[in-house]
């Protein structure tokens, strides 16, 4: 195979070099393409075809159904190691030892304080607030209670920027769900996990002693696994990007914060809930939301169906459906909503429309149903996958600025109106 691609335009032939990943993926390297065609530029709308860096994070193969953080596959993962494990491999690279993740957790644990101020923010806003409003917020508003900027030169600086947002963004995470539901706000135990601690600052009532449910703890740390990186997905691109402009790293997960909550992406948790209850409401026919679906002047999209990049099956998908049957079977609950989702699956898996679109169910279609069974409510469902996607955006924004990355600023074609002459008001 040759080494570099040709383009000819205007009667000449100019040659790239073609960049090739450890999977073997290839890359047309096209970073001198304006300067010798005298301006010409690629058109990717939505970047399907573009790859935006160099990254060793996380590998996926959509066709194959692969997904492997830093190597280990997500299989491996999610069955044998816990969330902390993972995040500490995402950032850093390396599974940890007992010793280095030991000293994580504890220094995670000693950054875990949120300044009291952060409550009057938080205060401000309404109930009915969305969680993911809220929490990208009060993520943007740590930047006037920490320092705001990184010397990235320094590893130490570097290493307390990132145990720092792991320490605070999950009490964040629970006081917006505390917000919602009207609790006073909690600090949690440090004696606890990570995960532990997480659950305990959600659901501890201030009259009884909380009681710690290893089904639920052992689910969430699965489901934070399943979450915890996706490679250049629309937020962790958009962190990237804020990212290389040198904003802070609170600002910058804030703004992904942002990119997570839309319903293509990680607000799809929520809407496939809703859709669930919807068509169970509406009597559970589930042919009648298919045909729906596939009706193009219908905007009605099957939520929790089809991924940009899987196109054979999600694997987060198949660990998730598994673990959506063990943990209702576990705690005892019976859900209506799940009939209707298997419905909808075994439909969808057989019905050309679904089958040459290569639309499979993707991670957040069986999510939701173990949140609910879990008591968390439907609107911090995509919360919760933020918490889960934290480590990942962290291990890409360090990548990205350990590799001084160039700001992140894509070209245009124009196509508005040519130069016009201005007219007065009074002559309009
Ligand atoms: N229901 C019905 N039709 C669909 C669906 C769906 N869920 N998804 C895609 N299609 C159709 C689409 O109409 C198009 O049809 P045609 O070729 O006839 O015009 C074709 O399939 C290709 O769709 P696309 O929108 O061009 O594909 P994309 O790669 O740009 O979009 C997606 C991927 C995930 C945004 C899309 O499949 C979707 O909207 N799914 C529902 C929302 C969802 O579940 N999102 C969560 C993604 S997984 C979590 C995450 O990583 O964020």
């Amino acid at each position: 195979m040759s080494d570099t691609a040709k383009i000819e335009f205007n009667g000449q032939v100019h040659e790239f070099p073609l960049i090739k990943g450890t999977e073997n993926e290839l890359a047309i390297e096209i970073k001198s393409l304006r300067g010798v065609t005298d301006g010409l530029v690629t058109m990717d709308p939505g970047f399907k075809n573009t790859g935006s860096c160099l990254s060793g994070v996380t590998f996926l193969d959509g066709e194959k159904g692969i997904l492997r953080y830093r190597g280990y596959s997500i299989e491996d993962l999610a069955e044998k190691a816990d969330f902390l494990e993972v995040a500490y491999l995402l950032i850093f690279g390396e599974l940890p030892t007992a010793d280095q993740l030991q000293k994580f957790h504890e220094d995670i644990k000693a950054n875990s304080m949120v300044d009291e101020d952060v409550k009057k923010i938080l205060d401000a806003f309404p109930k009915t607030a969305h969680p993911m409003g809220i929490l990208s917020s009060l993520t943007s508003a740590l930047t006037a209670f920490n320092p705001s900027s990184v010397n990235v030169d320094s590893p130490e600086e570097m290493y307390q920027a990132i145990v720092r947002i792991l320490g605070k963004f999950p009490v964040l995470v629970a006081w917006t769900m505390r917000k919602r539901t009207g609790l006073p706000l909690d600090y949690g135990d440090k004696k606890l996990g990570y995960v532990e601690n997480i659950l305990k600052m959600m659901f501890k009532m201030p009259n009884e002693d909380y009681e710690e449910n290893r089904i639920i703890v052992d689910a969430l740390d699965k489901l934070l696994i399943l979450h915890a990186d996706h490679e250049q997905n629309c937020s962790t691109s958009t962190v990237r990007v804020v990212g290389s402009s040198h904003a802070g790293l609170f600002a910058s997960i804030s703004a992904g914060i942002s990119a997570l909550w839309g319903p293509l992406h990680g607000g799809a948790n929520q809407a496939v809930l809703e859709m669930l209850e919807a068509i169970k409401a509406d009597g559970g026919d589930t042919k009648k939301y298919m045909a729906k679906a596939k009706d193009k002047n219908d905007p009605f999209r099957l939520m929790g169906f089809g991924h940009r990049v899987y196109k054979n099956f999600d694997p987060r998908a198949r660990i998730i459906k598994k673990a959506a049957d063990e943990v209702l079977g576990e705690l005892g609950v019976d859900d209506p909503i799940l009939d209707v989702a298997k419905g909808l699956e075994q439909e969808a898996l057989i019905d050309s429309y679904f089958v040459d679109r290569k639309l499979y169910p993707n991670v957040d279609f069986y999510s939701g149903i173990i949140y609910r069974a879990m008591g968390i409510p439907v609107e911090m469902f995509t919360v919760m996958f933020a918490l889960g996607r934290l480590p990942g955006w962290i291990a890409q924004w360090r990548e990205m600025r350990l590799r001084k990355e160039p700001i992140g600023r894509p070209r245009q074609i124009y196509i508005g109106e040519t130069f016009r002459d201005f007219k007065k008001l009074e002559e309009r």
